[in-house]
């Protein structure tokens, strides 16, 4: 089962996605946690590319390497892993974080981006996606309190994060089968019980 967990920078994902993993793995899944963009040796070197404020990336340049990146980890991790019995793989991202960021945010179109999603992806699909809503304030005052100057990313203005989260609670209402909306202004403990309702209503009993 593949479950991959969206939402803007500082929606509090690395928080939850460690919490699943825990409790999945006590409940004796073969549990694997992977990111995007990265995952891999190559993936890794996309990351830093892309995450560094001084690489200067069209936005079709930097939506092909989040997908090469994507490409790379399916093939090389996640497909493998998915092989395995009673296994579940978490992503911090999948392909919905180009659709919103790339083909909102920067503008390519929805359409188009989900196209090339699905060429990176050979169609694999996560069975289920959680998507973590918070407002604009509440991410920037936790990406303050993380710490760290904001990456390339994060260098973007309100509106570009606005229309972002208007395009992941649009997409929730495009595939309310497999999109979660959870509210994740509330503490830790609160969202991962939303999470976890989520997930446990999807396991294989
Ligand atoms: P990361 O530090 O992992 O951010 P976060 O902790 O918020 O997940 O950086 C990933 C950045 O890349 C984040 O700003 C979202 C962006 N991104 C895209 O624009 N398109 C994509 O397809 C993916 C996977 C990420």
């Amino acid at each position: 089962m593949l479950i991959s967990f969206e939402g803007i920078d500082g929606s509090g994902k690395s928080t939850q996605l460690e919490l699943a993993r825990e409790w999945l793995a006590g409940l004796g899944y073969d549990v694997l946690l992977t990111r995007e963009p990265g995952g891999t040796s190559a993936g890794e070197a996309i990351r830093e590319l892309l995450l560094n404020p001084k690489s200067h990336l069209t936005g079709r340049a930097e939506f092909l390497l989040y997908s090469a990146s994507r490409a790379q980890l399916v093939e090389d991790v996640l497909a493998p892993h998915l092989k395995k019995p009673r296994s579940i793989a978490l992503v911090d991202r999948f392909a919905d974080s180009s659709t919103v960021y790339q083909g909102v945010g920067r503008m390519l179109g929805i359409e188009a981006v989900q196209e090339v999603n699905d060429f990176a992806t050979g169609n694999l699909q996560p069975e289920l996606t959680l998507y973590l809503d918070v407002d604009y304030e509440t991410s920037l005052a936790r990406r303050k309190t993380s710490g760290g100057a904001p990456d390339r990313l994060e260098q973007n203005p309100r509106e570009f994060f606005e229309a972002v989260r208007a395009a992941y609670i649009e997409l929730c209402t495009a595939y309310p089968e497999r999109m979660v909306r959870i509210d994740a202004r509330e503490s830790a403990e609160n969202v991962f019980q939303q999470v976890r309702a989520a997930i446990s209503s999807r396991l294989p009993n």
